[in-house]
């Protein structure tokens, strides 16, 4: 099977929850980090698949990757993976009708990329009213959470 050339492009301001979860996943890859900008434009170029994490802001990713996938050239079938981590994980809240991924996933979609997996889990939250309570998720990701991206990572890597 021909190595599979991944990048991640992660966005990680609140408490870098989210950076520990795409570490775990790129040394399931093999692959990069970087955060939105040149450097990244030019990575996923060069990729066979793509993933795109940060934090959930207000009910969707971080406003700078956002605008990043939108400046992205459009593709043809490219493979991309999503992941986030939020105060309340993305479970709940899709029960309830409200999905995190949205805005990303479309933006993605519309750029011609083929959604191949999604991933989520809860991060330490300390905004507003949780922070004044001691915040919510603490402890999170905790080696569970790492070991399930690692997982998710591998899983993906290797059905391409
Ligand atoms: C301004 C702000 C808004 C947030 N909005 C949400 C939200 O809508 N839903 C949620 O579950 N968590 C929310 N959070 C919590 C973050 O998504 C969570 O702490 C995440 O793990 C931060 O990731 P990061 O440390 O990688 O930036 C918010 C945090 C901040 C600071």
């Amino acid at each position: 099977m021909a190595p599979v050339n991944s990048v991640i492009v992660c966005t990680s301001v609140h408490h870098g929850n989210t950076h520990v979860v795409a570490e775990a996943m790129a040394s399931a890859t093999g692959g990069w980090v970087l955060r939105p900008g040149d450097e990244a434009h030019e990575a996923i170029h060069n990729a066979d698949v793509a993933g795109f994490g940060s934090g959930i802001f207000f009910g969707s990713h971080h406003r700078d990757l956002l605008q990043f996938a939108g400046s992205l050239n459009p593709v043809q079938g490219c493979g991309a993976f999503l992941f986030s981590t939020s105060g309340t994980g993305h479970r709940i809240p899709r029960l309830i009708g409200v999905d995190y991924h949205r805005k990303l996933r479309r933006i993605l979609q519309r750029k011609g990329y083929t959604i191949v997996g999604e991933f989520d889990c809860r991060g330490f939250d300390t905004y507003g009213p949780w922070g004044r309570l001691g915040g919510i998720a603490k402890g999170h990701p905790n080696n569970t959470d790492l070991k399930r991206a690692f997982r998710f990572a591998h899983d993906l890597i290797h059905s391409e």
